[in-house]
């Protein structure tokens, strides 16, 4: 079964059991600077697994296209994509467990046929919060899964939360087995061999977490999540996606091209040439900023890889043509967009060649003057700052001369480069900053010191629910039932120009999502599958995940003002504010 197939299977089984179809929402998602991507169905449905009444009524189904980019360095191995598809079914407030894990079962098992030998399922354990789903694992007794290959496991395997604080419970997920050897006695769905690949995850969303712990929900939500690119490869019988009708024609191209193959680079080629191009048809184009910068990495990253499978630069329109060709059936706007992604896709690559080109001369010129094992950061940093050279690249020549890299060195010095280009009189900031202004910057600092002082005045349910800035104002909207008093709006003015006037640092971090939370940092956390976040911090006052970039100090801010505050939608207020110099 080719994967357009499931997808239209997963979405026709659903629609027979009474799911209204939505359309995937854009890989950037709208409205919320928290995440850069768009990384699991359930995303843009927050508002109404929260209590939000859905147009389309209470069962949902969809195929969501994702991007994770935790896993850039880890893709060449035989499964992490950064782009990839998630087919979804959710119920807001409707079904729960028995018809989620009935309707799981049946359309596994008579509509794609898969023996029922080869599925096993977890279930969550129990602890403080939530008792031994004995529920959920009766059910799929009833189904006709035998008890033996029902496991229970804690939160770690077992247990979802879309955020910090939010609707959350215990799940089931389901794993195929691939037949391989048990790895050891206790090989099992949750030790990772390779034996069992996970489906598919079915949450049920019963319970909602704040700070105070976690209480029942009134409304019991389902939200399930199948990677159609992984279930393809289960079908098929292949060991890889990259085996699989999406890949294979661009792998046999990149093959055929290459003067000196290895499976780990064309892999990487193939999923970035995917990715990329999937970007850039929701609009992202490189840069050195947020979603711009993840691009440019992508397309960074494959070039190098041309280089090392010694593919001529100029194969890759080649490349990226016989990868629309692949799946412009399944993604219809890719074929319109083929001419401009690819002609962008094309320019990068030429700005880059001409940079790797000019950095590796300087590079080879100077690896003689290197005596120790290490790079000093501050060749890596000449080399970046002088030929636009990624250190990341540095890195990889230097290892082809078997040397190493001072990369903790070469960070400093490129933050202290930072801090002194925003001293000058610039309006354009350097580095990491080069496409942004110094006015949207600003207004991104005052988000985060607005955010914070409105949970301060009013609460800690005051979060973000959206933002969006341009360069003469700022527009924030955050949960609270009420419209906010005089006084309260005045406070909350007071507290934001109280920090510009502090003249507070800010300083950012990258960590994992779990270590964030551990920080106290706010933000959406919509994401647990490890992806590195970063966590901008501003002086002692706010912590914040964010995708940045912001002021250096909050000192030359400007003036704080509230220009209108309204209601967005319901339990939802909108604030609008300026910066004034
Ligand atoms: N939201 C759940 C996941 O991403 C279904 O695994």
């Amino acid at each position: 079964m080719k994967a357009i197939e499931l997808r239209n299977k997963y979405l026709d089984f659903f629609k027979r059991h009474g799911h209204a179809v939505i359309p995937s929402a854009p890989l950037v998602p709208e409205n919320d600077s928290s995440v850069l991507f768009t990384s699991a169905g359930m995303q843009q449905l927050v508002p109404y697994l929260l209590g939000e009444k859905h147009p389309m009524g209470k069962r949902i189904t969809d195929y969501q296209k994702c991007l994770r980019t935790g896993d850039i360095e880890d893709v060449g191995d035989n499964r992490h994509l950064t782009f990839f598809e998630m087919l979804g079914n959710w119920s807001i407030g409707d079904y729960f467990k028995e018809e989620s894990i009935s309707m799981s079962y049946e359309f596994l098992t008579k509509d794609l046929e898969i023996p029922v030998e080869k599925l096993s399922v977890t279930c969550f354990k129990g602890d403080e919060d939530a008792s031994r789903d004995e529920e959920a694992a009766a059910i799929w007794e009833k189904c006709g899964i035998p008890r033996e290959r029902i496991y229970f496991f804690g939160k770690d395997d077992n247990w979802w939360i879309a955020g910090e604080e939010g609707p959350c419970g215990p799940d089931t997920e389901i794993f195929y087995d691939t037949g391989k050897e048990k790895c050891s006695e206790e090989c099992n769905p949750s030790c990772g061999c390779g034996k069992y690949v996970e489906i598919w995850n079915n949450v049920f969303m019963q319970y909602y977490k704040d700070k105070n712990g976690i209480r029942p929900l009134e409304q019991k939500n389902v939200d399930t999540g199948l990677g159609l690119e992984r279930a393809t490869m289960l079908l098929q019988g292949k060991e890889t996606p990259f085996d699989t009708e999406i890949f294979k024609p661009t792998m046999d191209k990149i093959k055929e091209l290459s003067k000196n193959y290895n499976v780990s680079s064309a892999r990487i080629i193939s999923d970035h040439v995917r990715a990329s191009l999937m970007l850039m048809v929701d609009g992202v184009r490189p840069s050195n900023v947020d979603q711009g910068y993840i691009l440019r990495r992508l397309i960074r990253r494959l070039v190098r890889h041309l280089r090392k499978l010694e593919i001529e630069f100029s194969n890759l329109e080649l490349i990226a043509n016989t990868m629309v060709n692949s799946i412009n059936n399944m993604y219809p706007e890719l074929e319109e967009n083929r001419e401009i992604v690819i002609k962008e896709l094309l320019k990068e690559k030429d700005k880059f060649v001409t940079t790797l080109e000019k950095g590796e001369k300087e590079f080879l010129k100077h690896i003689d003057e290197v005596k120790d094992k290490e790079i000093p950061g501050e060749l890596v940093f000449r080399l970046y700052d002088t030929y636009g050279f990624p250190p990341e690249m540095t890195e990889e020549l230097a290892k082809e001369h078997g040397k190493t890299i001072n990369m903790n060195e070469f960070k400093e010095l490129f933050a202290k480069h930072q801090e002194l280009s925003r001293a000058g009189s610039t309006q354009k900031f350097k580095g990491g900053m080069a496409d942004q202004n110094e006015k949207t910057i600003a207004y991104h600092t005052a988000t985060h010191l607005l955010h914070k002082a409105l949970q301060i005045v009013l609460g800690e349910h005051a979060t973000q629910s959206g933002s969006n800035i341009t360069e003469e104002r700022l527009r924030f909207d955050f949960k609270h039932p009420e419209k906010l008093t005089k006084e309260q709006l005045e406070e909350v003015e007071r507290i934001v120009n109280e920090q510009i006037k502090r003249d507070l640092p800010v300083t950012c971090e990258e960590m994992t999502l779990e270590e964030a939370k551990k920080s106290g940092a706010i933000g959406l956390f919509t994401n647990k599958y490890g992806d590195k976040v970063k966590v901008y911090t501003i002086g002692d006052f706010s912590k914040e995940i964010c995708g940045g970039p912001h002021v250096a100090r909050t000192g030359n801010m400007g003036k704080f003002k509230i220009k209108k505050e309204e209601a967005s939608s319901a339990g939802v207020r909108r604030i609008k504010a300026v910066l004034i110099k």
